[in-house]
């Protein structure tokens, strides 16, 4: 229930209102709020790139220097002042950039006159991580656009591989010679210690250090496959490909036509080095970025940390995909805050665990260690799929193979975890409590029940699992979040507390409630109207306590979605449930990505791909944002009558200068 008063405490603004058919092309945020386009695609952000052309004609080499495409998790790191403390007005934004539509990239779409190499170079420069220098100037947010520490990372940067799993046969490659013309084998094999790139950059995390981890999630889809691809359960790699959803023709990019590095035919090792958590240094734009095997292999959506009192640190992990897993990875040393430089490998060595959520709203976290004895009865280090010369090489194979682990010691198969999101420690609150979106699933419930086979032989996303109590409704439309809290207030527990924060859904709606699923939800009243929502993606816990949640849905405001209208953003009350809408995006765009400057002041807001899957026959679908909500230069974005729509990072401002919530 509402707060009488009029708001729960530290959240006063006034809901806007759901953004309903025909959804308005532009962002609303609430009275006295400004919102801004701050950086969009094809931005220029560090010494040569180019002014944005509007067209696409820019070539891969340009589109290196530019902003890539649809953003999504990001952070923002002040840089410190002379007295050290935190410049709220000037630091580095570190955003990722998920995916690309090809449509949108290139001048002639995805195919036009032909697909060539050229195109596949675009799109990888298009993905990975952007690093912005961002600087508040008489009031207003601009890109340094020739800043040194401008920097794109994309699907070619050269990397590290450290952790247990590093120099594993499994992670050793074909070896290639990569340049822009070609992608040429030498005949030679890596050592499993190296890799290129990071694609899927879904949502992230960054360390107390001062360093950004950036998650990849559905990198299974940029590859494909020109002649055989094994997906039987026979063999150790055809497995691995059944078990993590590689396919023929992946997702529909094409670079595996034209980058022999992506052919699964040729080359069936490259997708283990995808899928991995990377480290990165935003302030040393000359540092090599590295994938930390420690946390585990699979569609990373997120990665949220926790130190608790004994300065031990554990990271939050789901793996965003019907019926995955939620994991955690404890670190074995202390994080020491006195000396930076002493945590540089702390996330190295460790436990990876999984979590099983108990019907008595207890739960266990599951370590995936050589030791821990499966359902079956049998040690991973006896299990077939684990099997090694040594522990080492058993733990390596554990965390290339993370998700057959979860299915070996009976993890719960969740709605879809997303982001996950630590609730601060202060106002006397002294729990450790972490959320997890669980944003939907249409493969829950149901007669004809399956479960992740224990021996990992299962499908991605293949499985039907009965409802219960962490997932407690049929066909999950509107998604839910779940929150624990840990026991002894230790990150290191192995037993927690759950319970459900919120059931998403349309308070309104006259869809007929199937006995397990209450399609109203139960989201908290607003006392302005409603704050109905569904498909919860992005969480975030701001400084002061408030959460924030950014929705994923069709974005149509069309079937499940009439009420409810446009993505949004909206705010909570993590004691009292009460919640408020705080943005609407435009037509079939996502809101993925929020971050403030420390002092709460200014806040970044991700919108992703505004008018997905436009056409002249779905009008009511169409986006030429941010253009059509901001025409002038001085907006940081170029005047593009009829442009192509820009995936674009926004910051919002309140006029009177105060916390943004308030
Ligand atoms: Fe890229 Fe699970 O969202
Ligand atoms: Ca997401
Ligand atoms: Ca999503
Ligand atoms: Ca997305």
């Amino acid at each position: 229930a509402a707060a009488a008063d009029g708001g729960p405490p530290g959240i006063s603004f006034t809901s806007v209102p759901p953004s309903l058919a025909p959804v308005a092309d532009r962002v609303t945020v609430p009275a006295g709020y400004t919102a801004r386009a701050f950086v969009a695609w094809g931005d220029p952000i560090m010494p040569g790139g180019p002014a944005f052309a509007g067209d696409a004609r820019e070539s891969a080499a340009e589109q290196a220097l530019q902003f890539g495409m649809h953003n999504d998790g990001m952070h923002f790191f002040p840089f410190p002042r002379r007295d050290g403390r935190e410049n709220p007005e000037h630091g580095l934004l570190c955003v990722n950039n998920e995916y690309t539509h090809e449509e949108v990239l290139h001048p002639d779409g995805l195919v036009g006159a032909g697909y060539t190499l050229a195109k596949t170079r675009k799109s990888q420069a298009a993905h990975g991580v952007s690093i912005v220098e961002a600087a508040r100037v008489r009031g207003q947010w601009r890109v340094v656009r020739r800043s040194p520490f401008g920097r794109r990372i994309t699907a070619n940067t050269f990397m590290r591989i450290s952790g247990p799993a590093a120099g594993h046969a499994l992670l050793k490659t074909r070896e290639f010679t990569i340049t822009d013309a070609a992608t040429t084998p030498t005949g030679g094999t890596t050592d499993g210690t190296v890799a290129y790139g990071t694609i899927n950059n879904c949502a992230h995390g960054w360390t107390p250090w001062g360093t950004y981890l950036t998650c990849e999630e559905n990198w299974n889809g940029n590859f494909g496959a020109t002649g055989a691809l094994d997906t039987t359960t026979a063999t150790e790699v055809g497995k691995l490909n059944r078990r993590y959803g590689l396919s023929t023709s992946g997702n529909g990019y094409r670079w595996h036509t034209t980058d022999p590095r992506f052919d699964l035919s040729t080359n069936p090792n490259e997708p283990h080095l995808f899928g991995w958590v990377v480290e990165i240094d935003p302030f040393r734009p000359d540092s090599t970025p590295v994938k930390r095997t420690m946390l585990g292999r699979f569609k990373h959506e997120s990665v949220q940390h926790v130190v608790d009192d004994d300065h031990r640190i554990a990271f939050y992990m789901g793996d965003d995909e019907r019926n995955e897993y939620i994991y955690k990875f404890v670190a074995k040393r202390r994080y020491n805050p006195a000396l930076r430089a002493a945590n540089r490998n702390l996330l190295d060595e460790g436990t990876l665990y999984v979590a099983r959520f108990d019907s008595d709203l207890t739960g266990v976290w599951i370590a995936l260690a050589p030791d821990t004895v499966g359902i079956d009865g049998v040690k991973l280090r006896d299990n077939p799929n684990f099997a090694g010369a040594d522990d080492a090489e058993v733990q390596a194979k554990i965390l290339i193979k993370t998700r057959m682990a979860a299915d070996a010691v009976g993890a719960t198969m969740m709605d879809r975890p997303e982001w996950t999101g630590a609730r601060p420690r202060i106002g006397g609150f002294e729990e450790i409590e972490v959320y997890c979106t669980l944003t939907n699933n249409n493969r829950r419930g149901t007669s004809s029940a399956s479960a992740n086979a224990a021996d990992g032989s299962t499908a991605a996303g293949s499985a039907r699992p009965p409802v219960d109590a962490a997932n407690p409704r049929e066909d999950n439309v509107y998604g839910h979040i779940i929150r624990w809290r840990e026991a002894g207030r230790s990150v290191a527990a192995t037993r927690f507390a759950w319970d459900l924060f919120v059931q998403a859904g349309d308070s309104a709606t006259t869809k007929t409630a199937k006995p397990s699923n209450d399609y109203r939800g139960n989201i908290a009243d607003d006392p302005n109207g409603s704050a109905d929502y569904g498909a919860p993606d992005g969480l975030w816990f701001d400084p002061f306590g408030r959460l924030w949640v950014q929705t994923d849905q069709a974005g149509n405001a069309q079937g499940d979605w009439v009420h409810i209208g446009a993505n949004c953003m909206v705010c909570a009350d993590p004691a009292t449930g009460a919640t408020r809408r705080f943005l609407t995006a435009p037509p079939n765009a996502e809101v993925t990505g929020v971050t403030m400057t420390p002092d709460g002041r200014t806040m970044f807001v991700g919108v992703q791909h505004p008018g997905e899957d436009s056409s002249a026959a779905n009008p009511t679908q169409y986006s030429n944002w941010p253009q059509s909500q901001w025409s002038v230069e001085s907006d940081g974005v170029t005047p593009l009558p009829g442009g192509r729509p820009r995936s674009t990072v926004v910051v919002i401002t309140k006029d009177d200068g105060g916390i943004i919530g308030t």
